[in-house]
């Protein structure tokens, strides 16, 4: 269907950006979701200037058609608020799409997108940068972090740290949520932590930028 998305013109508007995301068909996992999710954020002038990225939306996502509503964005919640970063005023969005599972009697199991997936669902979160133009990009997870690198990150490695994106905003790469609720005892503790404190150079970057 029309151009191939290199080719193709970028959406002129947020609106105009989610109805393309919708038709979106490119690669197989926008046939079995309900729907695409879209970002979401701030109206114009309320913009802090930061942009979250998540991996794919989850099974409350995919029905309800918002990013990080169900446990992980709990997760999420929970430690910006900690963090005292205002998700309200952020742009809320995901590497990925649609939802992409598999269906085990009534239930939807997550499968993560592979990387084609994520560099085919990267023209989208271009073209929403390009229209959004954050100053500071928060990646949640591998899967984030390769939607906006183009490669492989590794997330012990380069956590904690700006990382230079091409339009001249900077990028943060921290763990995804959802990791931290598969961890129990120590390890969730620790890997609590580190998020935290991820959280907390973003919103002192934040402070500083905006
Ligand atoms: N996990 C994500 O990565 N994104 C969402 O929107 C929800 C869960």
């Amino acid at each position: 269907t029309g151009a191939a998305p290199d080719r193709a013109e970028r959406p002129a508007s947020l609106a105009a950006l989610a109805d393309a995301i919708a038709a979106c068909r490119r690669c197989p996992i926008g046939e079995c979701a309900t729907r695409a999710v879209v970002g979401e954020g701030p109206d114009e002038g309320r913009f802090s200037g930061l942009m979250i990225v998540g991996e794919q939306p989850g099974d409350e996502e995919d029905k309800a058609g918002r990013p990080f509503i169900g446990p992980a964005g709990q997760v999420l919640d929970r430690h910006l608020a900690q963090a005292g970063i205002d998700r309200g005023a952020a742009r809320v969005t995901n590497a990925v799409r649609h939802f992409k599972f598999v269906q085990r009697g009534k239930r939807r199991l997550h499968q993560s997108p592979t990387a084609r997936e994520i560099d085919i669902c990267r023209w989208w979160l271009d073209a929403e940068r390009a229209l959004v133009k954050p100053r500071i990009v928060l990646a949640l997870g591998a899967s984030a972090a390769r939607g906006l690198l183009g490669r492989t990150a590794s997330i012990a490695r380069e956590r904690g740290r700006p990382l230079p994106l091409d339009d001249g905003s900077e990028l943060w790469i921290t763990a995804h949520p959802s990791y931290l609720l598969r961890l129990e005892g120590a390890a969730r503790e620790e890997q609590e932590r580190l998020f935290a404190a991820d959280l907390a150079a973003v919103a002192a970057r934040l402070a500083e930028v905006s």
